[in-house]
């Protein structure tokens, strides 16, 4: 990592049973917007994958059998088929993508760690950008919707850091600490000015950030934002772990899930 210049700046934002009540209210909407934005997503995403996708193979299957049916001289026929079919194909591909960003259907199956390596690999090809991930020993779990919080998390600070750090080195930590799961995302870009940040409304339209915030206290966490010009970006997120303990191999039908986690380890 560059070696930072400066002190940096923070802002914090804690969740607090004590909160006043209009403040509970505001984050119980908020919650319920965030669920049912993620509700949407996942309809559309449905939605793009039946129709869309079924409807770009089966043009895909007549084309072929168009193609077979055409006279062996009409080469030119043939190659306009090619590129359409290649045009098609490549429809296709965006559709599933769009879809499995829409709703990371990964995160259900496989858990919270392989999605974040999609993620993260997805970024990695996107910037080229040297990421390293580290997870270390955890035995605690965090429920289903703290899960996908901690991905739309990473997802989000990603997203900043292809769009506004230049950066040359990223690195993503997933830990335990004490009652905590805790995602750490450092970059050493160019930093911004937190007090100026958009949790202090001063940035018009960048919802990013305060969205990330958001994500996080809707599930009872917390996020800290470190940064300051030239000296990179520190985004921590700590999400309270489930209390009860679960049955061993209770699978992953039920809102508390059992992390996969293998021992520590950095790609
Ligand atoms: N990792 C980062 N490195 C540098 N600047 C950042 C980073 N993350 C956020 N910022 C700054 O904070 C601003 C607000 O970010 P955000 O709320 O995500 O909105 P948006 O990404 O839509 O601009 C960004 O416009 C950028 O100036
Ligand atoms: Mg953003």
């Amino acid at each position: 990592m560059r070696k930072h210049a400066g002190a940096s700046a923070s802002l914090v934002v804690e969740d607090t049973t004590k909160a006043p009540r209009s403040e509970r209210m505001r984050r119980g909407l908020s919650r319920r917007l965030l669920q049912a934005q993620e509700v949407e997503r996942e309809h559309v995403a449905l939605e793009l994958h039946d129709h869309i996708t079924q409807a770009l193979c089966s043009i895909l299957i007549r084309l072929e059998i168009m193609t077979g049916n055409l006279p062996a001289q009409a080469t030119e026929s043939r190659e306009e088929a090619a590129v359409i079919s290649g045009l098609v194909e490549e429809a296709a591909e965006n559709v599933e993508r769009i879809s499995s960003r829409l709703r990371p259907s990964v995160l259900g199956i496989l858990g919270l760690i392989p999605a974040l390596r999609g993620a993260i690999t997805g970024f990695v090809k996107r910037t080229g950008l040297d990421l390293k991930l580290a997870c270390g020993r955890l035995h605690g779990r965090v429920t289903a919707e703290a899960e996908l919080a901690l991905f739309r998390i990473l997802e989000e600070a990603l997203q900043n850091v292809e769009r506004h750090a230049h950066a040359r080195h990223v690195t993503v930590q997933l830990e335990q600490t004490g009652a905590f799961m805790q995602l750490t995302i450092r970059d050493d870009g160019v930093g911004f000015e937190t007090k100026r940040g958009p949790a202090r409304g001063k940035v018009r339209g960048a919802f990013g950030l305060l969205g990330l915030e958001e994500r996080a206290t809707s599930v009872g966490g917390s996020v800290r934002i470190k940064s300051a010009p030239l000296a990179g970006t520190q985004i921590v997120v700590r999400i309270p772990l489930v209390k009860a303990p679960e049955p061993v191999n209770a699978g992953r039908a039920g809102s508390a899930l059992q992390l996969p986690f293998p021992p520590a380890h950095s790609r």
